[in-house]
C-alpha cells in the first residue's frame, strides 16, 4: 500500500511503479531511517505529541525491525521506497499505533536526513581508509629513506630525489583529501530532520532532542534549503574524485616503474595477472583498473551537479538521483583505496636499479650549473657553460662523472677537483636540505611531520 494512496482512484500502473521506486538501491539507508525514525518517535513522546505509551511501541517495534533485516529474517522489498517499507512494517507488526510515526514529518526531511547520517558515516570511513594509505606510504618511505631514484618533470629525468621524499608526495596528496572529508563534514552533519515537507511544522517539536540523539553538529536553519539540499553529495563526491584523480596519478607511477623499460619496483604476483596468449606476461591490472575507475567517479560528480542544477525550490523528486551515484562512486572509492593500500605493503623496491637510473641522462647538470653559480659565475651564465658541457658529453659519449678535471676546465677556468664530488647522484639528492627537500634528513623530517599530522586525525567510532 502506498503511503499516499488515499487520494487516488485507481493503483499506480507497474510501469510507472517500477519507473517511481527507490527501494533497489535506497535499502542501503534502512539503519539511518530507522536510527532517526526512532529518535524522531523518541522526540514527539518528550514534547507530548504522543503518549509515552505510543513512542515506546513504536521505538520497540521500530527496533525489532532493525534487528530483523541485520539478521536476514526480513527481507527489504515490495514497497515504494525504504521509509515506506519501513512504516508499512511498523503498522504490519505494531498496529494502528504504527501510524502515528509520520506526525510533524515529511518524506522529504526523513530523507534529506537518512542521507546525512550514511554520507557522514561514510566520510568517516573514508577518512579511516586514507590513514591507513598514508601509513602504509610512509612505512615504504622509512625503510627506503637512504635510497635515491630519478626524479623527472615532463616523464623526463630531471634531477636525483630520495625514495622517501617519492612516496612523502603521495602522502601529502592523501593526507589533504583526509582533510577535505573532514572540512565536508561540517556541512554534511548538519540535521533537516523538523523541516516537514517545505515548510516547517506546526506541532511543538524540539528539534535539539533529535539533533541530540542522532549527535548532528547542527541544525539546518531554513526548512526551504534544508529539504533540498543536496550540496554535501555533490562535495563528498568531488572529495571522491579528488582521491580518484591522486589514485590515478600513483597508477600511472606504479604502471611505468613497474615495466621492465624502467625495472624500479617489482609488484607482487599475488596482485598482477598474465595474459591468455602471451606466456611470459605480469600485467598491472589491479593499477590499470583503479586508474580507469576514476573514470566512473568523475562521472557521479558531473551528474549530481548536472541533476540539482535549475531545480526549483524545494524538494523535487529530481534529488532521488543523488543515491546511486553515490553509492558507486563510495564504493569504487573505498575499494581502489583498499586494495591499493594492501598492494603497496607488497611491493618490492629495486634499490640498485633506481640508484643506476639516477646517474644516468645528465641528472647532476644543474648541480654542476649550481657549482659555478656559488663560485661567483652568474647563474643564466653557467646554465650556458653546463649546456655545452652536456652537449660534449653527448658527442663524446661522456657523463659528466667520466669527465676530467681537465676536460671541465676546459669549458670553465672556476671548475677544481670538487667538481667530480658534486656530480654524483647520491650527492646530489643529498645536497638538497631545504625543507621538503630531498636529502635524507629532509626526507625523515616529512616522515616525522607526516606522521605527527596522521595521528591528529581523528578515529571515528564505528556507524551504528
Ligand atoms: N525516494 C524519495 C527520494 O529519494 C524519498 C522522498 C519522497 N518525497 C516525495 N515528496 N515524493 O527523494
Amino acid at each position: 500500500m502506498k503511503l499516499w494512496q488515499g487520494r487516488f482512484s485507481t493503483p499506480l500502473s507497474a510501469d510507472a511503479d517500477a519507473f517511481n521506486q527507490s527501494l533497489s538501491f535506497d535499502k542501503k539507508l534502512y539503519k539511518a531511517d530507522i536510527t532517526a525514525s526512532i529518535a524522531h518517535c523518541t522526540m514527539l513522546g518528550l514534547c507530548g505529541i504522543l503518549s509515552k505509551v505510543d513512542s515506546e511501541t513504536i521505538r520497540s517495534g521500530l527496533a525489532s525491525i532493525l534487528v530483523d533485516i541485520e539478521e536476514g529474517v526480513l527481507e527489504i522489498e515490495g514497497q515504494e521506497d525504504i521509509h515506506s517499507f519501513v512504516e508499512n512494517e511498523l503498522v504490519a507488526r505494531i498496529g494502528e499505533t504504527g501510524k502515528r510515526l509520520h506526525t510533524a514529518r515529511s518524506r522529504n526531511d526523513q530523507v534529506a536526513t537518512d542521507f546525512r547520517l550514511y554520507v557522514r558515516a561514510s566520510a568517516q570511513q573514508m577518512v579511516t581508509l586514507l590513514k591507513d594509505l598514508i601509513a602504509t606510504l610512509t612505512d615504504i618511505g622509512t625503510k627506503h629513506v637512504k635510497n635515491i631514484m630519478p626524479g623527472y618533470t615532463h616523464l623526463r629525468k630531471a634531477q636525483p630525489i630520495n625514495c622517501a621524499q617519492y612516496f612523502n608526495a603521495y602522502a601529502e596528496m592523501f593526507l589533504r583529501d583526509a582533510h577535505r572529508f573532514l572540512d565536508a563534514l561540517k556541512r554534511i552533519d548538519v540535521m533537516p530532520l523538523g523541516s516537514g515537507a517545505l515548510a516547517g511544522t506546526s506541532y511543538p517539536i524540539d528539534r535539539n532532542i533529535t539533533q541530540h540523539i542522532l549527535g548532528f553538529e547542527r541544525l539546518s536553519e531554513n526548512s526551504l534549503d534544508a529539504v533540498s539540499d543536496r550540496d554535501f553529495v555533490a562535495e563528498y563526491l568531488f572529495d571522491c574524485s579528488l582521491v580518484m584523480a591522486h589514485l590515478s596519478r600513483l597508477c600511472e607511477d606504479t604502471i611505468l616503474y613497474s615495466s621492465t623499460e624502467f625495472g624500479f619496483w617489482e609488484m607482487p604476483d599475488s596482485y598482477s595477472t598474465g595474459s591468455s596468449i602471451m606466456p611470459q606476461k605480469k600485467n598491472p591490472d589491479i593499477s590499470e583498473l583503479v586508474r580507469g575507475k576514476t573514470g566512473r567517479v568523475y562521472g557521479h560528480l558531473m551528474a549530481i551537479l548536472t541533476t540539482i542544477k535549475g531545480v526549483p525550490l524545494a524538494y523535487n523528486k529530481d534529488f532521488q538521483e543523488d543515491k546511486e551515484g553515490l553509492f558507486d562512486a563510495e564504493k569504487t572509492t573505498k575499494d581502489c583505496i583498499a586494495i591499493y593500500t594492501a598492494m603497496l605493503k607488497e611491493i618490492k623496491l629495486n634499490v640498485k636499479r633506481m640508484e643506476i637510473a639516477a646517474a644516468e641522462d645528465f641528472t647532476t647538470a644543474t648541480d654542476v650549473a649550481d657549482y659555478l653559480a656559488k663560485r661567483g659565475v652568474p647563474f643564466r651564465t653557467a646554465h650556458g657553460i653546463v649546456g655545452k658541457i652536456v652537449r660534449y658529453c653527448l658527442e663524446k659519449d661522456k657523463t659528466l662523472e667520466s669527465m676530467s678535471l681537465a676536460e671541465y676546465k676546459a669549458h670553465s677556468e672556476v671548475f677544481d677537483e670538487d667538481v667530480l664530488k658534486v656530480v654524483k647522484a647520491s650527492a646530489s639528492a643529498n645536497s638538497r636540505n631545504s625543507i621538503g627537500g630531498s636529502s635524507v634528513a629532509a626526507a625523515k623530517a616529512g616522515i616525522k611531520s607526516l606522521r605527527s599530522r596522521l595521528k591528529k586525525l581523528p578515529t571515528f567510532e564505528e556507524y551504528n
